[in-house]
């Protein structure tokens, strides 16, 4: 069996780990993995595949940033000349990103099989790039990998054959499973460094276009958080779109009382949340580690496309609500929070799932 793996941008990462991995038990598999550049910092890519045991890529497609036809355009001229070189059995894609929806859309029209790992995700709301993503990719696949049931609900109401789809749970936490113990060891480094004790910190981490690329709501993000910090300290690695959108601001960081950090790496990421007292977040994948973590998770967006995070697990819907997102904190941070629970499937066997799934399809 010939597989290619395409992947792209930073959550990208965490999801394939446990597939390559799984995949790399079986002798007769051969397994190619591209990347798309969409991500292309050290400390948004380079730096994951050393920590995740990922090989270096066999394929960069380098496409890097631009607007989103851009992106997506040059993923499908580039990754459909690979793909006309030398055809696999499957190709997977996995998550949301411009890079998932441009490889399926190049795989349907050349008649390749795709296999969407993290499918029927949905925020129903479609002024999210990310569920345009999600839409375009779970109609074109061929296999359906959910991470959690409301997934098979979604596809099904969509009209996906039902042979199509199979709960296989969440990837992602296949990979905090296996390097929470590494994790834990960069604690002390981590600690000393940013001056941080357990639980007497928060962790922030935001980047969607409706918190970020708003001016006024990122202003008014920022001096809410700025506020919260006469409290506690604020741990804020910077994501690159952040970044960019501050300092076109002209967003003092000298004056700033909030702690900045670069991106981090996995390990010291995971380290933080698992430390943190409560994590506000935009992130997809950040509301799922915090679940499972069983740490307090204030998301900053009107809808979650990860609904089990909320019933299931730590997760709040702030919405973009700076105030209650004010009020939220003070709550936790005088001990009253929401207690989790993990979701069905988020046990770590999920990599060997999607390989089973792959084998019965
Ligand atoms: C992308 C995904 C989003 C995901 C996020 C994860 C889409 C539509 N968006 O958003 O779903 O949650 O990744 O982090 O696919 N940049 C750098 N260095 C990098 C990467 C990006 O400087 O290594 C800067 C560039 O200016 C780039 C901008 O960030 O134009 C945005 O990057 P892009 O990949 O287009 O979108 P993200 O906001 O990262
Ligand atoms: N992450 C990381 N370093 C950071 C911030 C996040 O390693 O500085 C990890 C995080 O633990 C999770 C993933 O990146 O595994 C989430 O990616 P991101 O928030 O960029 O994208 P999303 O999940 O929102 O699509």
């Amino acid at each position: 069996m010939k597989i290619v793996h395409v992947v792209g941008a930073r959550p990208n990462f965490m999801k394939i780990a446990p597939v390559w991995k799984a995949i790399s038990t079986l002798t007769d598999w051969i397994q190619t993995l591209v990347h798309t550049g969409q991500h292309y910092d050290d400390n948004m890519s380079t730096i994951f595949f050393n920590e995740l045991g990922l090989p270096k890529p066999h394929v960069n497609l380098e496409v890097g940033g631009g607007t989103h036809a851009y992106q997506t355009g040059q993923v499908m001229i580039l990754f459909e000349a690979l793909m006309l070189k030398d055809r696999p059995d499957w190709v997977l894609v996995y998550g949301d990103v411009n890079s998932t929806a441009a490889a399926s859309m190049v795989c349907a029209k050349l008649g390749i099989k795709v296999a969407h790992v993290e499918a029927g995700l949905r925020s129903f709301d479609r002024e999210m790039p990310e569920e345009i993503n999600r839409l375009v990719t779970d109609q074109l696949a061929d296999l359906l990998l959910t991470p959690s049931l409301d997934g098979n609900y979604n596809l099904i109401r969509e009209g996906i054959h039902p042979d199509k789809i199979h709960f296989v749970g969440n990837v992602m936490i296949d990979t905090l499973i296996q390097l929470k113990p590494l994790s834990d060891q960069q604690w002390v480094t981590l600690s000393k460094d940013l001056n941080i004790e357990k639980k007497c910190f928060i962790l922030v981490t935001l980047h969607r276009p409706s918190n970020v690329d708003d001016a006024a709501q990122l202003t008014l993000l920022l001096a809410s958080l700025e506020e919260l910090s006469s409290n506690i300290k604020i741990i804020f690695p910077l994501h690159p779109r952040t970044r960019n959108r501050l300092v076109s601001q002209g967003y003092d960081f000298k004056r700033s009382s909030l702690h900045f950090i670069e991106p981090l790496g996995y390990l010291a990421f995971l380290a933080l949340q698992a430390h943190a007292k409560v994590v506000v977040t935009d992130s997809g994948g950040v509301q799922e580690e915090t679940t499972y973590l069983g740490v307090p998770c204030l998301t900053m967006r009107e809808n979650t496309e990860r609904p089990v995070t909320v019933t299931v697990g730590t997760n709040k819907l702030i919405g973009r609500d700076v105030h209650l997102m004010l009020q939220e904190c003070q709550l936790v941070l005088n001990g009253t929070y929401k207690k989790g629970q993990i979701p069905l499937y988020w046990d770590g066997k999920v990599g060997a799932r999607i390989v089973q799934a792959l084998q019965l399809s």
